[in-house]
């Protein structure tokens, strides 16, 4: 089985302003010049997607929206819809981060419906599962992603999974500097993707792109890239920087 076209993709989380963020995409289109070997995603805060779309539309860089609610519009303060998403050039979304989980009390059955809600507007959605480390020094890991991704994709097709993008990310790597082992790493992926096929067939368990987030620098993306279920990587920190983030995109294996 050939392995599927990377995927690496720089979640901004809640940092930088409008005009910050136009800076760093800038830079980063300057350096990623001709680069298509991988599908580059960036997900700045809402604030800043229309004006760093403005900036990357005609480059090889792709915008995503961190979250979205999945109501069409109406009366929900402070929320953002999938269409209010799309119209400001996203075509992705993330969904399902552990820090949403672990501060906004973001369940899997709100995942669920995020889901629902990007596929039916044409959004990929990135959909973030991970254990934390309490859970991890309990042996539970495989049981916790197995209760995150039955719950998060059910009542979905097979047909629906050719257009989501899985992102595994141990909580207890997530900004701490400790970079799941790629061994580790690799081990989970194997299981997600079994765990893929088991539901949605064998077809879409190869195709199915599984990133790994946590502390990804330039300096470990190639050694997880060679892994044979590592199909690319979400990137917090690293991203926030156009010269790392582009050092990570250049990875050699
Ligand atoms: P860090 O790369 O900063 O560990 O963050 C990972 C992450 O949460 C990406 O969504």
């Amino acid at each position: 089985m050939s392995k599927r076209k990377p995927f690496i993709a720089g979640n901004w989380k809640m940092y930088k302003t409008s005009f910050e963020a136009v800076e760093t995409a800038r830079k980063l289109v300057r350096i990623l010049k001709g680069i298509n070997h991988v599908d580059i995603m960036i997900a700045p805060p809402f604030t800043a997607l229309a004006a760093v779309y403005e900036v990357v539309k005609e480059s090889s860089v792709m915008v995503g929206a961190q979250n979205l609610f999945w109501e069409k519009e109406g009366a929900y303060t402070g929320e953002i819809s999938p269409g209010m998403i799309v119209s400001s050039g996203c075509r992705y979304v993330i969904i399902g981060h552990s820090e949403r989980r672990q501060y906004f009390g973001e369940t899997d059955c709100n995942v669920n419906k995020k889901i629902r809600a990007a596929l039916n507007n044409s959004l990929v959605p990135v959909i973030c599962i991970g254990e934390t480390e309490k859970e991890r020094d309990e042996g539970d890991t495989f049981n916790i992603l197995d209760k995150q991704i039955k719950m998060g994709l059910e009542g979905f097709s097979p047909d629906d999974l050719k257009h989501v993008i899985l992102a595994y990310e141990p909580v207890w790597a997530i900004g701490t500097g400790k970079t799941a082992t790629s061994d580790q790493a690799q081990e989970v992926h194997r299981f997600l993707r079994s765990l893929i096929e088991n539901l949605f067939g064998k077809k879409i368990a190869g195709s199915v792109r599984i990133l790994y987030g946590g502390s990804v620098k330039p300096e470990n993306i190639g050694e997880l890239m060679l892994m044979p279920d590592i199909d690319g990587a979400l990137v917090g920190g690293a991203s926030l920087d156009a010269e790392k983030f582009a050092g990570i995109i250049n990875f050699k294996i």
